[in-house]
């Protein structure tokens, strides 16, 4: 995975330290569409939806001045949707290389003149969704070619040695056995992984849920395996604490701690705050200390291990160790 540059990496640390201690998030995701292409057996969203009131991209600046968070993740739904995509991520980023920006996307409007204007427009990581690695994608995303799509377009654009893709795959009790499979697909396109870990909080469906002990025994052995594929490039975005944390969550079906709403937090597409992308009690801008003190400081939700709260659950200064060691320059 390609590392920040030097003083973009010290400008990311500065701010995010200003933020920790003023209580503002470190990382926004910003759902910029409801809608979607795709009608994922795992997840709440799907198909068309209502966005007569989507933001647009002007408005962004509003949220990033008052917020001025270090990461921002441009999600939805499915991003790429939006046909000004490009002039939502210039607005978030206003000519500067800081936060550092994340489109998570399920790829199936992509092109190599998007992901180019992307590039140009400030992205400088592609989370690409990847649930297996054949045409069972296909069945679990209900989107007939989006694996071959993929399995297209991905290499082509890995060969051009940007090192900003990551294939973002989420285990399930129905992916469980391909965990290995998925980690040699992105060795076999050049491209970065990482695992995320079901949540049945979306759908209330616990059956994809690894909970079993047998379920369990297969999860630690494949990921002990992937662990041994680790190496200096940083390929496997996951930090070994993070993966161990991975594996604490389906133990105990769930992690306590969480700080959506404080640490992280998402606009909606219509420009509301939310704790989280599956807590849905909504506040104004204005409202974000209001947030904090209705909703984070008595959460007990542990519902959920997703990227998100893996960065941010720890302590800064562990937080900072990781990524000064995995995708910042500057050397510890
Ligand atoms: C909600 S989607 C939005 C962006 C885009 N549509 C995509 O699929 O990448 C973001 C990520 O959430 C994951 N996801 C969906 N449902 C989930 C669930 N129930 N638990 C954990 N992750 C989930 C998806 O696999 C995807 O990687
Ligand atoms: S996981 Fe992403 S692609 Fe699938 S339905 Fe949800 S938002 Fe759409
Ligand atoms: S654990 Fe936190 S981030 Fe996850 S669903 Fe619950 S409140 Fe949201």
């Amino acid at each position: 995975m390609r590392k920040v540059p030097l003083v973009e990496s010290l400008r990311i640390i500065g701010r995010g330290s200003s933020n920790w201690l003023a209580n503002r998030p470190i990382v926004v995701s910003f759902e910029v569409t409801d809608a979607c292409t795709c009608w994922c057996k795992h997840c709440d969203h799907g198909g068309p939806r209502d966005e007569s009131r989507n933001l647009k991209p002007a408005d962004y600046r509003r949220f990033m001045d008052a917020l001025r968070p270090c990461v921002v993740q441009v999600s939805g739904g499915e991003p790429l949707m939006r046909e000004d995509v490009v002039d939502i991520v210039r607005s978030i980023k206003n000519g500067d290389t800081v936060p550092y920006t994340i489109l998570v996307s399920n790829w199936s409007h992509m092109t190599r003149e998007k992901y180019l204007a992307l590039r140009d427009a400030g992205i400088d990581q592609f989370s690409v969704s990847l649930d297996f690695p054949d045409e069972r994608h296909d069945e679990f995303r209900v989107y007939p070619g989006l694996y071959r799509h993929l399995e297209d377009l991905i290499p082509q654009l890995a060969q051009l040695g940007h090192d900003d893709i990551v294939l973002n795959s989420c285990i399930t009790t129905e992916n469980l056995g391909e965990i290995e499979n998925i980690a040699a697909k992105a060795r076999k396109w050049g491209v970065n992984l990482c695992y995320s870990a079901y949540s049945a909080r979306r759908t209330g469906c616990r059956e994809y849920l690894p909970a079993s002990s047998v379920q369990l025994d297969e999860l630690c052995a494949r990921l002990d395996r992937v662990e041994q594929r680790r190496d200096e490039s940083n390929w496997i975005v996951n930090s070994p604490s993070t993966l161990e944390a991975t594996r604490e969550y389906f133990r105990n079906g769930g992690t306590p701690g969480c700080k959506a709403g404080q640490r992280f937090l998402v606009v909606t597409a219509d420009g509301q705050l939310q704790p989280c992308s599956m807590q849905f009690k909504r506040y104004k801008l204005e409202e974000r200390e209001r947030m904090i003190a209705e909703f984070t400081a008595s959460n007990n939700c542990d519902q959920c291990y997703v990227s998100i709260r893996s960065y941010l659950d720890k302590s800064f200064p562990k937080l900072l160790w990781e990524n000064v060691s995995g995708f910042l320059s500057v050397r510890s």
